[in-house]
């Protein structure tokens, strides 16, 4: 039969309780195996979080079983390598990997990860988000590329060409996803799952842009998001689904709902009375398939027997869920085979050191980095909660945060923290390393020692009075930090969140270090002995203060299996740092929104107590060299931009050159800048190159109030050099 018929045919040959149930997807983890066998009977369209044989069962049920056998396909969330398997390789954290703003390395790793998850089997990916970062209250800012629409589209897309290579039904290509649809990051006040106060217009000019990316390097599926656009719910979002994605996007792979977001239209958002009624919202506003969300199966066949439904709502789901089956070739191979031995093998752990050196950025540093042997070095405090804590090291998704049953979630080897990648390069170098805790991150893991014996000074310099409890209950820790480091020559102390202050329901109001660590910090300082701080966390947190009683900072973000070895590596210069940010840094929790692409306003945008400058900016990061920019031209027949970068220090390095549009006069305000092209160069001490980067059409366009975008003829300022900053860039102004 040929293939073109083979689904209509097949669709043709459904009951409407076996398109219900195609249309579902069923958590293992929740339901437990008994119950998911016979979900596997009425031949269930996809289950998520099972591995292993309970996976190879299920499979079989379905292809072999089931009336019509029609595979299944098992989906993970497999974010920053195959986390979910104590086996795998972890990379950095989706945040963290974009500190590289490297196209090709974010596409090796998603091939890497595709592959340990296609030898489990595995079909499916999660993955990437391609929601924005703009207020890092949000739990979920660690799983983003960070705040900028650009960015997040151009590694977006790489990512999804490294998951789903050439032909789906390749044994190492899996699907992508692309979530959540749409302006998920944006709900109000960083609070997850909340309604995001936005209009259509906003949504097209500033949202969709990574998400087209996404249709158009062939992302096979999208997720819905978990909250509201302007009051309505983006599962029951017809506008969203069928009018953006499907019509104007021209998406033609399927959508799968958010967990229980069916369920969310009845008992959290209240658009819907019961499930007859969600069901019938969902399936009409263009969700394929229902993730977890198991009254649907019922609840939907009801509705299309009654007539309240039209039937041609679950063919039409159908005919995109199978398609994508057909592509997979699942017939053939109902699972993946992938490349036995691969997952955790030495080649993939070779690119998860790779990813973590690349992801490292440096913030400060008055000098005393890169330490080398002439510094008088002879030992080294490592402080901090996170300086050996590899669970804030790998940040969210990962076999602790998530566990699938049967999976061990204690931390399985290889991995480095901190500690340990500063002993193996210290050891060489006849350092010594010396070693304290410091404080906790989280409030709630308080010390248990004793706590009769702290010094006064101690209890002075944390004056918060509310907490005086548990700044008792730490102070034993601070102390014995403090005596540690003072025999010692330089502090490399380890500060930041860990993993329940990040993801879904660890939203934040307070962005400042959490618990003693602030006090930690001022302590240590009072030292006076050259302190190097690293951040380990899942997002920007405020470092104002930490920032000025610091002499070098390094944000590691969640630098997954080897990311204290990284860091370790930038501290000692066997690394030059090329990291970039990508998401803006605020100088207190209250200067939120600091994005670097805001519209312009009035009154110089600032607060009376704080300035608009926000603490670090997009796209900064120091190496150790420096780079000089000169000769910026533009093109304006093949809109390219020309800039010469000199490398004016001493060593060899990466530079990322960064390019911004601002149109000067339009008929809708416009972004102060828009990041509209990149490229790293590596450049030998004192060598120059010349750069040129095509921009696209749609870095001059404007999105109307009517919703269409144009290009309005004008003036451009076009900006390139090292940063977002004003100061790192150099500037032509262009009339197109
Ligand atoms: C909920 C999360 O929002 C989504 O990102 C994830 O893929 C699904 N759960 C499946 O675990």
């Amino acid at each position: 039969m040929p293939k073109k018929n083979f689904i209509d045919d097949l669709i043709s040959r459904m009951t409407v309780e076996e398109k219900a149930a195609q249309m579902l997807q069923v958590p293992v983890s929740v339901v437990g195996m008994d119950e998911a066998r016979k979900w596997a009977r009425l031949g269930v369209g996809s289950f998520l979080n099972v591995l292993g044989e309970d996976m190879e069962e299920l499979a079989r049920i379905c292809a072999e079983e089931s009336r019509l056998k029609i595979p299944t396909i098992f989906g993970i969330d497999a974010v920053h390598g195959h986390c979910l398997n104590k086996d795998a390789t972890i990379f950095p954290s989706q945040l963290a990997m974009a500190c590289s703003w490297n196209k090709d390395l974010v596409r090796k790793i998603a091939k890497i990860t595709a592959t340990e998850v296609a030898t489990e089997g595995i079909q499916w990916t999660f993955s990437p988000i391609l929601c924005l970062a703009r207020d890092p209250r949000w739990g979920r800012t660690n799983e983003t590329f960070g705040e900028d629409k650009f960015l997040s589209g151009e590694l977006g897309a790489a990512m999804i060409k490294g998951y789903q290579g050439e032909d789906l039904s390749d044994d190492t290509a899996v699907l992508a996803c692309a979530k959540h649809f749409i302006a998920y990051g944006e709900a109000t006040g960083g609070r997850d799952s909340y309604d995001t106060e936005i209009t259509m217009r906003k949504v097209r000019d500033e949202f969709l842009p990574p998400f087209k990316k996404a249709v158009d390097a062939g992302v096979a599926t999208f997720m819905t998001a978990y909250g509201s656009l302007d009051g309505v719910p983006l599962t029951a979002n017809e506008k969203a689904l069928r009018g953006l994605l499907r019509e104007e996007l021209g998406f033609d792979g399927f959508v799968v709902t958010d967990w229980d977001t069916v369920n969310a239209l009845i008992n959290r958002q209240k658009v819907c009375a019961d499930h007859k009624e969600a069901s019938r919202v969902a399936a009409k506003s263009g969700n394929d398939m229902i993730m977890a969300t198991l009254e649907f199966y019922k609840a939907v066949i009801d509705q299309v027997k009654k007539g309240k439904l039209d039937e041609s709502y679950l063919d039409e789901a159908v005919k995109h869920i199978l398609t994508i089956k057909l592509r997979l070739n699942l017939w053939e191979k109902p699972l993946k085979k992938g490349i036995p031995g691969s997952i955790g093998c030495r080649s993939h752990l070779n690119a998860a050191v790779e990813a973590a050196r690349e992801s490292v950025v440096l913030l400060k540093n008055n000098g005393v980095l890169p330490v080398r042997k002439g510094k008088k070095i002879r030992r080294i405090a490592v402080i901090g909660p996170n300086a050996d804590d590899i669970r804030a090291q790998y940040g969210d998704w990962t076999y602790f945060t998530h566990p699938v049953p049967g999976i061990e979630k204690e931390p399985q080897r290889p991995y480095v923290t901190i500690l340990e990648g500063m002993r193996d390069i210290a050891d060489h170098k006849g350092i010594e390393i010396r070693y304290s805790y410091g404080c906790s991150v989280n409030r709630r893991e308080y010390y248990k020692g004793n706590f009769e014996s702290i010094p006064a000074f101690m209890e002075q310099c944390y004056i918060d009075n509310s907490r005086k409890t548990d700044t008792y209950k730490e102070m034993p820790f601070i102390n014995e930090a403090a005596s540690l480091a003072r025999e010692c020559d330089l502090i490399v102390l380890a500060i930041g969140d860990n993993y329940n202050q990040a993801g879904e329901y660890n939203d934040r109001a307070e962005l400042r270090p959490s618990g003693m660590q602030e006090a930690l910090v001022r302590v240590l300082s009072t030292l006076h002995i050259p302190m190097i701080t690293v951040v380990v966390a899942s997002k920007p947190l405020v470092l104002t203060d930490i920032v000025e009683k610091s002499d070098a900072v390094i944000c590691a973000f969640n630098g997954g299996m080897f990311g204290g070895q990284a860091v370790a590596e930038a501290i000692f210069g066997k690394i030059n740092p090329q990291g970039r940010l990508p998401i803006s840094f605020p100088v207190v929790t209250g200067q939120v929104p600091v994005y670097y692409n805001q519209l312009p306003g009035w009154h110089e945008g600032r607060y009376v107590d704080c300035t608009e400058e926000p603490l670090f900016a997009f796209g900064e990061g120091l190496s150790y060299t420096w780079y000089e920019y000169s000769d910026l031209k533009f093109n304006k027949r093949t809109k390219t931009v020309s800039v010469t970068v000199t490398n004016n220090g001493k060593r060899r390095g990466v530079e990322t050159v960064q390019v911004y549009v601002n149109d000067v006069v339009s008929s809708v305000m416009t972004a102060v800048k828009n990041l509209a092209g990149f490229e790293r160069v590596e450049l030998d001490a004192g060598e120059s190159k010349t750069v040129k980067i095509k921009l696209e059409d749609e870095a001059f366009s404007v999105v109307l109030p009517d919703e269409t975008r144009v290009i309005e003829p004008g003036q451009f300022e076009i900006f390139a050099g090292h940063s977002s900053k004003d100061e790192d860039l150099l500037k032509v102004t262009v009339t197109l």
